[in-house]
C-alpha cells in the first residue's frame, strides 16, 4: 500500500482486545440519574391498564402510580414526567388547570411518597380538551395568547402542588414567557422551566396519542409544531425558548433529529434533553417481539447515540430498563 504510512504503528483494534480496554476508551456512558421516565395517570384505584402500542408502559391510578415512582427511585432515575387522563374533556380543557385535577394530584402524591423524586409535568391542553388541540380554539383556529394564559394557569397549579419542573409542550409563542411570569408573581422564582423548545410535528407521537386520548380530532398539528424538515428554524425555536427564560430545553423526537441535538449542544449551554418519544420505543418493542432485533443491544445503542450526539438528559419510556441493566 503505497502512500499510506501509518499502518502497521496505528493499529486501532488495540483498545477493542478486551474489556478493560473497552472500557476504559469508552467515551459515553448512560446513568440513570440522567433519565426522566414518563407516566400516564388516571383517576380511580387499583388501576394498571396497559398501553397497547407501548409494550410494558401502562396507564395508571395515583396508587398504582406511586409504587411506580417509588421504583423508578430506587432504581436511581432521575425524576419522573407526568401526563394526566382527565375524568373529562372540554373545549378548554378546564381539568389542566383545575387545582384537584389529575396532575394535580398526583404531584401531592409522589411528593407524600417519595419526596426526594423529581416530579416534571407535561404543560399543554391537548391531553384535556375535547378537540384535541393544544391550545384554545378560536373561530377554526388555535389562539395563540389566549393559549398562554391558560398554560400559566396549569404550570402554576402543578408547581403549588409540589412540581419541581413544568415543562411547556404546547409549541405556542411565548408560553415559556407566560408561565415564568405566573410563577415569579407567586414566589416561585427559583422553579426551573424545561422548555420544549424545539418540538417537531412528528408521526413518531402516534402510540402517545393512544396512551393520552389525544389525537387532535380535526386537521393536524403542523401550525404550532415544527416542520421536521427544519434544523435552522430549531435553532430559532431554542434561542427563543432561552430569551423567554427557559432553564433546559429540548428538542423532540430524539432519533430522526440526532443532528439537531448535536447542533443544540454546540450552540447552546443550557442542559439540554431530548424526547424519546413513543414511536421510537413501540418500533423497538414491536421489532423485538417478532425476534427480529434483540431489544437490550439495541436500546443501548439508541439511547447511546442520543446522548452522544450531546443530550445531557433523555425523556425515555425505556428508563427503567436501561436502569435495570446498568445495575447487572
Ligand atoms: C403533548 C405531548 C405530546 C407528547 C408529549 N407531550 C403529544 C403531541 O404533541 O401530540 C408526545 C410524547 C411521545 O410521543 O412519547 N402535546
Amino acid at each position: 500500500m503505497t502512500g499510506y504510512n501509518a499502518y502497521p504503528e496505528t493499529r486501532l483494534r488495540r483498545l477493542r482486545g478486551t474489556d478493560p480496554l473497552r472500557n476504559l476508551a469508552r467515551e459515553t456512558r448512560l446513568s440513570p440519574k440522567e433519565f426522566i421516565y414518563p407516566m400516564f395517570v388516571m383517576h380511580g384505584h387499583g388501576v394498571r391498564e396497559p398501553i397497547e402500542p407501548m409494550p410494558g408502559c401502562h396507564q395508571v391510578s395515583l396508587d398504582v402510580m406511586s409504587d411506580e415512582a417509588g421504583e423508578a427511585a430506587e432504581l436511581g432515575i432521575g425524576g419522573v414526567l407526568l401526563f394526566g387522563l382527565p375524568a373529562e374533556k372540554d373545549p378548554l380543557g378546564t381539568e389542566g388547570y383545575d387545582p384537584e385535577g389529575i396532575v394535580q394530584e398526583a404531584v401531592r402524591t409522589i411528593k407524600r411518597d417519595h419526596p426526594d423524586m423529581l416530579v416534571s409535568t407535561d404543560v399543554c391542553m391537548c391531553e384535556y380538551t375535547d378537540h384535541g388541540h393544544c391550545g384554545v380554539i378560536d373561530n377554526g383556529k388555535i389562539d395563540n395568547d389566549q393559549t398562554l394564559e391558560l398554560l400559566a394557569r396549569t404550570a402554576l397549579t402543578h408547581v403549588q402542588a409540589g412540581a419541581d419542573l413544568p415543562a411547556p409542550s404546547a409549541m405556542m409563542d411565548g408560553q415559556v414567557w407566560a408561565i415564568r411570569q405566573a410563577l415569579n408573581a407567586e414566589g416561585y422564582d427559583d422553579t426551573p422551566i424545561m422548555g420544549y423548545a424545539a418540538k417537531f410535528a412528528s408521526g413518531f407521537y402516534g402510540p402517545f396519542r393512544v396512551a393520552a386520548g389525544s389525537s387532535p380530532q380535526f386537521g393536524d398539528r403542523k401550525s404550532y409544531q415544527m416542520d421536521p424538515a427544519n434544523s435552522r428554524m430549531a435553532m430559532r425555536e431554542i434561542e427563543s425558548d432561552i430569551a423567554e427564560g427557559a432553564d433546559i430545553v429540548m428538542v423532540k423526537p430524539a432519533m430522526a433529529y440526532m443532528d439537531v441535538i448535536r447542533e443544540a449542544r454546540e450552540r447552546f449551554n443550557h442542559p439540554l434533553a431530548a424526547y424519546n418519544v413513543s414511536g421510537e420505543y413501540s418500533m423497538v418493542k414491536a421489532a423485538a417481539q417478532q425476534g427480529w432485533i434483540d431489544e437490550r443491544p439495541v436500546t443501548t445503542e439508541l439511547l447511546t447515540g442520543i446522548k452522544r450526539a450531546g443530550a445531557d438528559i433523555i425523556i425515555s419510556y425505556f428508563a427503567k430498563d436501561v436502569a435495570r441493566w446498568l445495575q447487572e
